[in-house]
């Protein structure tokens, strides 16, 4: 066991009733981002070469594409890649959808895609997301005017931070047209996210742009934007995280990964 990991464990045992273990997942030299979803989990690193989790060992996907970014999910496994292209998992091969320039892309939607060009955040509705399949092209939707960089979807509906680090909220939107109900700011104060995370089951998880971890609280069905973040002590600053089935996986900015669970 590293020291790094010891001093995790250590910091999640005094960190009371809720407290999260962390050990050190497969090793995946300099791991820049990571996305987990019904069961399984794919991690880019800095040479935007992309993986998946084939038990202790991560396998590299073949092929000429680079994708900087990974989501796996509902509608499949997509990609973006270095010249901010998207792509869509098809028999095995990273396989280009025509259409917008996207920066960041997340499956976790029932039924649709989200996405945000850096600035502007997108949604691709089931007609297209399930279905495409190599042929034509596809139509987006706006999904959101504020300035939104990062956007996950989960069970209570979609989250997206903006480019100054506030983090909105949308209860639901719908996976046949994309139409949405409104957006609501969740926090604005002195905490200034870089991503959030939300889980199939539910669970929100935020990471600052300072590297800290925190898990939304009191996110259920009748309050689907939650109460409060609470942090979740790491030790060392994070620079990505996913969740799924109970495992929290985290990217360190020295590029380790390593799950934690409760
Ligand atoms: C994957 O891509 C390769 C290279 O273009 C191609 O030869 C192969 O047929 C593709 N596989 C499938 C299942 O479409």
């Amino acid at each position: 066991m590293t020291a790094l990991v010891c001093f995790v464990l250590l910091l999640s045992l005094v960190s009371g009733s809720h407290a999260w273990r962390c050990q050190e997942g497969p090793t995946l030299n300099r791991a820049t981002q990571i996305d987990a979803s019904k069961g399984q989990v794919f991690a880019s690193n800095v040479y935007n070469q992309n993986f998946f989790l084939n038990g202790v060992y991560w396998t590299y996907l073949h092929g000429p594409q680079r994708m900087k970014h990974i989501t796996t999910g509902d509608t499949g496994t997509w990609g973006v890649s270095t010249k901010n292209q998207l792509y869509k998992m098809i028999g095995g091969n990273f396989t280009r959808v025509p259409g917008l320039s996207l920066s960041q892309v997340d499956a976790g939607g029932d039924g649709f895609l989200v996405g945000s060009t850096g600035s502007r955040a997108y949604c691709l509705r089931t007609a297209y997301a399930r279905v495409f399949k190599g042929a034509g092209s596809v139509s987006w939707s706006v999904l959101s005017s504020y300035s939104l960089k990062y956007y996950s979807c989960g069970l209570y509906g979609c989250w997206g931070v903006d480019t100054i680090g506030r983090v909105f909220h949308t209860r639901s939107v719908n996976p046949n047209s994309c139409s949405q109900t409104g957006w609501q700011v969740v926090s604005s104060g002195s905490l200034k996210m870089k991503m959030v995370e939300a889980a199939s089951n539910g669970l929100v998880f935020g990471l600052s742009t300072d590297g800290k971890v925190y898990l939304r609280a009191g996110v259920n069905a009748g309050r689907t934007h939650g109460t409060f973040w609470s942090n979740i002590p790491m030790g060392v600053a994070m620079r990505h995280l996913s969740y799924d089935l109970g495992r929290l996986w985290v990217v360190s900015n020295a590029g380790n990964i390593m799950f934690c669970m409760h």
